[in-house]
């Protein structure tokens, strides 16, 4: 399968297919040279699908996870790119989840002042979410995603065969980021995931995923508006995240606890029930007073207020602006 994407600085394709990674070669010209970036808990028999069919590369490894998306993990690795010979002809290789696709987009968007990169996802959440619209940056200790950019990759390459090594905790992770498709815009996406086996057809619900995160991006790339209805539930989220200084919850649950604070009261008993379904969790004991705390230093908050998105039927999301004291 296969999706275009349009961007104002390059278009690019998504491929996305069974086994992709074992015919690498068919997708990269295998005479450029690449730098492969990746966490230190990658299977490795992920890692060698993609470095046996390139000939010239550079390989870095980072500690695991979101603690990672940090200034001095930036450093060190654009030292060692430097150190290792790097030149603005590499090609990037993020391999790995959202963090790897994250960091490692971040720093081909400045290295050099800016390399081509390809975002080859391996989590859930990555493949269907986090590789797709070049949104790429770290955090700083105040806030998550602070310091970052708009790039978009050159290409994006999903194998949905390399889920199977990724443990039940992360692959739910990202059913948090699904369920929040449906909500926003695909009353069918909800439907299987509420009703059906999302194993039976992972390939295609990851392509109609996609195929919503193409809409959004492509009407409104910079984010000024349209685009932020992808971030149902992320503005209490990305609290709750900051709030456990990125301990306690993996990105996708936090955002279904978010959006349990801002889902309508009739859509709210149901939303917990799927939820539920996928372990994921559904009550914390963060006061709201807390959590407002890191919002207001959130980047999507404007002078008079913040917009919020909201969901009262399922498939249908509208952004509203609310001042903090309405929140
Ligand atoms: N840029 C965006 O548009 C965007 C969108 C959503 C989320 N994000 C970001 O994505 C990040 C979360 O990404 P994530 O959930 O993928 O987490 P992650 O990148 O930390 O990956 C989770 C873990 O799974 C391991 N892993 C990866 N692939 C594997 C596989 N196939 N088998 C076994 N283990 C595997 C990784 O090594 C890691 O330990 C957050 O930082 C979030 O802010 C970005």
């Amino acid at each position: 399968m296969k999706i275009n994407i349009k961007s104002k600085t390059r278009d690019y394709e998504i491929f996305i297919e069974n086994g992709l990674l074992k015919e690498i070669d068919n997708y990269l010209d295998v005479s450029r040279k690449y730098a492969i970036i990746a966490d230190d808990n990658i299977p490795d028999v992920i890692i060698k699908r993609v470095i046996n069919k390139l000939k010239y590369n550079i390989f870095i490894n980072f500690p695991h996870g979101e603690k990672s998306k940090s200034l001095s993990e930036y450093e060190r690795i654009v030292n060692i790119l430097i150190d290792k010979g790097m030149t603005k002809n590499y090609i990037i290789i993020a391999l790995g989840g959202g963090v790897t696709g994250d960091l490692a987009g971040f720093i081909a968007s400045t290295i050099f002042r800016g390399v081509d990169y390809i975002q080859i996802p391996t989590t859930l959440l990555s493949q269907i979410d986090s590789s797709v619209g070049g949104k790429v940056g770290i955090n700083l200790p105040k806030a998550k995603n602070s310091l970052g950019s708009i790039y978009p990759p050159k290409m994006v390459l999903i194998d949905p065969s390399t889920l199977e090594y990724l443990p039940t905790k992360e692959f739910n992770n990202g059913v948090a980021e699904m369920i929040k498709y449906g909500l926003i815009h695909s009353p069918e996406i909800y439907d299987k995931i509420k009703s059906g086996n999302i194993n039976d057809n992972l390939e295609e619900l990851i392509f109609e995923c996609l195929k919503i995160k193409k809409h959004f991006v492509e009407i409104d790339e910079f984010d000024t508006a349209q685009r932020q209805i992808l971030n149902f539930g992320h503005t209490f989220g990305h609290a709750y995240e900051a709030f456990y200084n990125y301990e306690k919850y993996l990105h996708g649950e936090a955002i279904g606890l978010g959006m349990l604070q801002v889902i309508s009261p009739e859509l709210k008993n149901d939303l917990i029930k799927v939820l539920q379904k996928y372990a994921l969790p559904t009550s914390d004991p963060a006061k709201k007073e807390d959590l407002i705390k890191f919002i207001k230093q959130d980047k999507k908050v404007q002078t008079k207020g913040i917009n919020i998105v909201l969901v009262n039927k399922i498939g249908e999301a509208y952004l509203k602006e609310i001042n903090i004291e309405e929140l």
